[in-house]
């Protein structure tokens, strides 16, 4: 699948932001937890969520989706995910914690690597033991079982967002009472604790770095609508300082995206802020900035790469560091065949403004490269076709259709 973007857009109008992929994806998780109807609300219509939706099936769950409501009625008869859907996407690694909740054993091919580096799984298997599993590692499966599971005091060595949520997913129906220390503190780990306390859990002080979870026996049904995509809306803002447009992007937490509204501004964008939308333009000339990539709140790593498209095209150099992956500079090479004048420095690229891109054939290597490329062929001059664009579809809802009604054209063949 490719897409072919034509050049020198500028970017007007207002964009509806869909629900958050990296808040639904451990929801529809979480639903597990729980054998009574569970309805998901505004669910986006992406890949990502197309095949969580079958592993859940596959795990014994009963799915049915009317217009955007989806409702879950789960009843796990399968410990073993699939191993072919599973190797497809890394939330799969989030089915260990409310299996291991439920049905006290499961087992799950290992992660393997991806574009972004080798994405290890120590901290989830580190607090699983601290709850009480087992673990073993047999045949790229790794096994987790418990006789039972028993709150702990754990400290995360990194604020993994992952092993958060999958440690609050297995605490959740804990004997007990868990500390996650040193906790991620991303939007989307307060949604999930919002969820779990929709459906009867005790979770208290999500957004902080020491997070109590108050074990349940069990968890009933409930109906939840998840936050709005910083990531996505985040990406847009990005887009339409990059081709000097003007553009709302609606149903949006500002909040969550002070980081990226902050080097936006600092970059000479016009930010405007409502309670629920967020106005950008760019006017004069991009300026070049600082970036450093840091957990929530700092600059979210999933921005990284269509900051580094918008910062190509600027008068001076600008200094680019990705402290969160050690290998998430893939699209670097992309954007160079575009005309970028970028040097990586092991986990720092010093981006060297270009007075003008040039529309190539680049090749999407992950989601957030394949946004960026779309950002870089918005800029350039001519047409630019990009290779691999199933990642793009990954975690972003109507994308084509919502960039070709505010002035882009873009088509796919
Ligand atoms: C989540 O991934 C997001 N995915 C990612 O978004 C996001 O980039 C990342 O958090 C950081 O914000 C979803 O929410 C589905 P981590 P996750 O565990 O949970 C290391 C996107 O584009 N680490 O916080 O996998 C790891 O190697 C995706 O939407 C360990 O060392 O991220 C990485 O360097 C990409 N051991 C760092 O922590 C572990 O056990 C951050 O990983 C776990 C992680």
């Amino acid at each position: 699948m490719e897409l072919l973007v034509q050049g020198k857009a500028q970017l007007r109008g207002k964009v509806e932001i869909s629900t958050s992929k990296n808040a639904t994806l451990p929801i529809l998780i979480a639903s597990l937890l729980s054998e009574d109807n569970i309805k998901i609300n505004r669910v986006p219509d992406i890949n990502d969520v197309e095949i969580v939706k079958k592993l859940l099936q596959n795990l014994g769950s009963n799915l049915a989706r009317n217009h955007e409501e989806l409702n879950i009625r789960s009843f796990i008869s399968n410990i073993y995910p699939d191993y072919e859907l599973v190797r497809q996407i890394r939330a799969s690694l989030l089915l260990m914690g409310p299996i291991l909740a439920t049905r006290r054993i499961v087992k799950i091919s290992l992660p393997g690597g991806c574009a972004i580096g080798t994405r290890p799984i120590d901290l989830h298997l580190k607090g699983f033991e601290a709850l009480g599993a087992r673990i073993k590692m047999r045949g790229g499966n790794v096994i987790a079982e418990a006789r039972e599971l028993r709150g702990n005091h754990i400290y995360l060595d990194f604020p993994s967002v992952g092993a958060t949520e999958n440690l609050m997913m297995a605490a959740a129906l804990a004997e007990g009472t868990t500390y996650l220390e040193n906790a991620a503190l991303e939007p989307e780990v307060v949604d999930l604790a919002n969820f779990i306390n929709c459906m009867g859990g005790s979770i208290h002080a999500a957004g902080s770095n020491l997070i109590k979870i108050e074990g349940r026996k069990k968890l009933h049904g409930c109906s939840y609508t998840p936050i709005p995509d910083r990531i996505e809306a985040g990406t847009y803002m990005v887009a339409a300082a990059a081709t000097g447009g003007d553009m709302v992007v609606n149903n949006v937490v500002p909040e969550h995206l002070k980081a990226t509204t902050a080097k936006l501004a600092e970059s000479g964008a016009q930010v405007e802020e409502g309670d629920k939308w967020i106005r950008v333009r760019q006017f004069g000339p991009i300026r070049p900035i600082y970036l450093k990539t840091l957990p929530y709140p700092g600059f979210p790593t999933d921005m990284q790469a269509q900051f580094m498209a918008y910062l190509s095209h600027t008068v001076g150099s600008s200094i680019i560091t990705e402290s969160v992956f050690e290998n998430r500079f893939m699209h670097a090479q992309e954007l160079t065949r575009m005309g970028a004048n970028i040097k990586i420095e092991g986990r720092t690229a010093i981006v060297k403004g270009v007075t003008q891109m040039s529309g190539a054939s680049v090749k999407a290597t992950d989601l957030r490269a394949g946004a960026a490329l779309l950002i870089a062929g918005l800029m350039s001059e001519g047409s630019t076709c990009i290779s691999n664009s199933h990642h793009i579809d990954r975690g972003y809802e109507n994308i084509v259709d919502k960039l070709n009604a505010v002035g882009a054209r873009i088509y796919r063949q």
